[in-house]
């Protein structure tokens, strides 16, 4: 069985003012059905996958405890980051807790916040990286790209096999004149965040290229076999472990990636941009969520939380209205969003 991972503890700022530090977008309902979340886990295929692991931070276990129970999810672990140090060591975290638990699973490693449209084509790469995982490599799952975007890892195809190819490098977030090189190439995908490998195979990675952050993850992890639904970290070790993402901290430095072609409708919502571009729009191109109106107005995505927002004459614009502050921004400025947020957090 597969057992999946799925990170939860990223605080989303370009979706300000509905992702919020205490309510983060992966908790949200921004595309329909269930929040993002809970869709992430109920596009997994049920026969091959176990009860996920979930980790996020200690603030957010009763959302996420609550969210869980809404989809019928009551078989789980929850692990408690008391403190976020990004994804190295939270996936690190749940491989420990992993092995300490069972025989050195397969960890399909999934962020809680991304779009997938078509989730029988996600499947699919999922039983193709699964081949590879199965021999010890650490899989990644490569997006054709479509355009210079600098918030992404970049993946260069080497020698193809059955079903992927080999990662001839991977490079995290490239400034724009590289990331036009690389989509101009033709070689490259972006990495869409989502990776495949067995438990210890990462963890010897880790400890290969970052010996300091695994080190800081075995103390902090400590004995978790108690069977908890939620699984607490020793704060003073854990802060002690360095922040990295895994992309910087192991899948730059290896060896011995593959990369899986997904062609499955992904997109990572990360700004109020690719939200309108994945949501379904009216005939004038408008993303209306709650109590909105709107006069000779197109290509908006406009949210109306409480009360209601009236457009005339927009275009191409973002207004968000939620119950203690108002966001009003062009399209194509949206990824500005998180200096507010940075801002405000200054001011706190
Ligand atoms: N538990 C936990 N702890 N989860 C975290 C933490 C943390 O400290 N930090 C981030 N996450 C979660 C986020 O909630 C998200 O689900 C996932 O890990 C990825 O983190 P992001 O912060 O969203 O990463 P990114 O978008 O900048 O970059 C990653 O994803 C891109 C695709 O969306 C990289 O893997 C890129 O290479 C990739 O292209
Ligand atoms: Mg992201």
């Amino acid at each position: 069985m597969i057992l999946p991972v799925i990170l939860a503890g990223g605080s989303g700022s370009r979706l300000w003012p509905l992702s919020r530090a205490a309510y983060p977008k992966q908790f949200l309902k921004l595309n329909g059905g269930g929040t993002m979340l809970q869709e992430t886990i109920t596009r997994l295929k049920k026969d091959t996958t176990d009860s996920p692991i979930i980790i996020c931070n200690e603030e957010h276990r009763f959302l996420t405890a609550e969210q869980l129970r809404q989809i019928g999810q009551l078989n789980h672990n929850i692990i408690l980051e008391p403190v976020g140090r990004n994804t190295a060591p939270a996936i690190a975290l749940a491989a420990l807790c992993a092995l300490q638990r069972g025989n050195d699973p397969l960890l399909l490693v999934l962020a809680a916040d991304h779009v997938i449209q078509n989730v029988g084509a996600f499947q699919e790469a999922v039983v193709k990286a699964t081949k590879y995982a199965e021999q010890g490599k650490l899989v990644t799952f490569g997006i054709v790209p479509t355009g210079p975007e600098t918030g992404y890892g970049y993946i260069e195809r080497g020698a193809e096999s059955d079903n992927g190819f080999a990662v001839a490098r991977f490079v995290e977030k490239p400034n724009l004149e590289t990331a036009e090189s690389y989509v101009n190439s033709g070689n490259f995908y972006w990495n869409s965040g989502m990776f495949m490998f067995r438990a210890s195979r990462y963890l010897d990675e880790l400890k290969a290229h970052r010996p300091d952050i695994h080190a800081a993850c075995e103390e902090a992890i400590g004995d978790t076999s108690a069977d908890l639904d939620f699984v607490r970290i020793d704060k003073n070790a854990f802060t002690k472990c360095p922040e990295d993402s895994i992309d910087y901290a192991v899948m730059e430095k290896t060896d011995d990636a593959v990369v899986v072609p997904m062609d499955a409708g992904w997109s990572d919502v990360g700004s109020w941009s690719s939200l309108w571009d994945v949501s379904d729009k009216d005939e004038k191109g408008n993303v209306h969520h709650g109590d909105v109106m709107s006069y000779n107005s197109n290509n908006n995505y406009i949210f109306a939380e409480t009360g209601l927002v009236a457009t005339v004459g927009l275009e191409d614009v973002v207004v968000v209205q939620t119950k203690d502050a108002v966001l009003v921004t062009k399209k194509d400025q949206v990824q500005d969003v998180k200096k507010i947020v940075e801002e405000l957090k200054a001011a706190d």
